[in-house]
């Protein structure tokens, strides 16, 4: 059975994937500006082979802008203000609208005083961190960005959930493609993994969640009941808490169990905070200088001697951008599943979908 869905996988044009997610979002009526940035979002997520946040997402977003739980129109507006900051309402809008907003925002303001800090409240998933920290690489700046998650992975101690799998990218401009942009998940493993571990009927290693009783588990529909754990113990326990602290307590969000599940609340919006930094480089030292100096250091590090069973020394990021560079090139590879899910969607709004013979 495995074999045959490996044979079925089939490869798509990144720009016909995004005009596919585009046409679907336009019969929704959200603006085309937003259209374009939710589907530039999904479909770079999956072209960097983040497939977890890509055009699998695009089904419950609709689901949730049809049942008027995501705003389709969001009034996105400013709530309190200085030169360096800024709370920005999101008013439940996607999630990807927002966030952009509001990095731009972080950019404008970086420019003029060095730093920009925007904290965001009542908006919904944006997706990857690592895409907004990107868009402070394009200006030559430095991107931290940050968001809670409905709750899914159990403090250090606990062993139920309460702290979402809080993700954080940090994105560094470098002279030399690809720049490096970490963007991680604040559990062990992002839960898109068990999931598709328990849809393709394996196990998972020990270690990366605990059952309903808090026992570790190879279960991963065990695992899904119960909680992903943190990376790294009581150290990022502690950073998925910081995050939440930020985007959820000090931008006027919801935090921890009170942020409404993506997939299975559908009673309320699920008010969602993020943070995001910009620093302005050249105010604090000239930009050519700061990229020779991250080239010497990825230098200096890339050629140092290998780890037992390691071929290359990666930086983060660069895996990413390899496969973007690929997958540009010839195409995104989907599943069987993402297709029908696709599908699905295009029939239910009348778009067609752009690759035939499939399913
Ligand atoms: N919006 C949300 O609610 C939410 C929640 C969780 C995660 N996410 C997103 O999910 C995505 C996946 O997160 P993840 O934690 O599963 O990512 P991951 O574990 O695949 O990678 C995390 C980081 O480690 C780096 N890395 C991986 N292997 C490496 C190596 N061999 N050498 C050097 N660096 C290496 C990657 O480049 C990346 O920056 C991210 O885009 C994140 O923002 C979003």
């Amino acid at each position: 059975m495995k074999d045959i869905e490996l044979q079925t996988v089939s490869k798509i044009d990144a720009d016909l994937l995004k005009n596919f997610c585009c046409d679907v979002l336009l019969k929704l009526g959200i603006t085309k500006e937003s259209a374009d940035i939710v589907s530039d979002h999904l479909v770079w997520a999956d072209l960097m082979g983040i497939s977890s946040h890509g055009v699998t997402r695009l089904g419950i977003y609709v689901k949730r802008i049809q049942t008027g739980l995501t705003n389709a129109k969001p009034n996105i507006h400013i709530v309190r203000e200085s030169p360096s900051m800024a709370v920005l309402d999101g008013d439940n809008g996607l999630g990807q609208v927002v966030g952009v907003k509001a990095v731009e925002l972080a950019i404008e303001k970086a420019n003029k005083v060095g730093v920009g800090v925007v904290a965001v409240r009542h908006t919904t998933h944006f997706g990857c961190a690592g895409y907004y920290a990107l868009k402070a690489i394009e200006k030559d700046m430095i991107g931290v960005v940050m968001s809670n998650a409905p709750s899914t992975m159990a403090p250090w101690g606990a062993r139920v959930p309460y702290l979402g799998t809080n993700p954080i990218a940090f994105g560094i401009p470098t002279r030399e493609f690809p720049p490096i942009l970490l963007d991680m998940a604040t559990s062990i493993v992002a839960r898109g993994k068990i999931i598709l571990a328990a849809k393709e009927g394996k196990t998972i290693p020990e270690g990366w969640a605990v059952d309903p009783e808090g026992e570790f588990t190879t279960d991963p529909e065990s695992a899904l009941k119960g909680a992903v754990l943190p990376f790294g113990g009581p150290k990022g326990s502690g950073i998925a808490l910081m995050i939440d602290i930020l985007s959820g307590i000090l931008s006027g969000a919801e935090f921890g169990s009170h942020i409404g599940s993506l997939y299975d609340d559908f009673s309320k919006p699920q008010n969602v905070g993020n943070f995001i930094m910009v620093f302005n480089i050249e105010n604090f030292c000239p930009v050519n200088e700061f990229k020779e100096r991250v080239e010497l250091m990825r230098q200096e590090i890339k050629s140092l001697p290998k780890a037992k069973g390691v071929d290359e020394i990666l930086l983060p990021g660069e895996l990413e951008f390899r496969r973007y560079v690929e997958n540009k090139r010839s195409g995104i590879q989907l599943g069987p599943e993402v297709i029908k899910e696709l599908k699905e969607v295009g029939k239910l709004l009348s778009v067609n979908f752009p690759l035939e013979g499939e399913n």
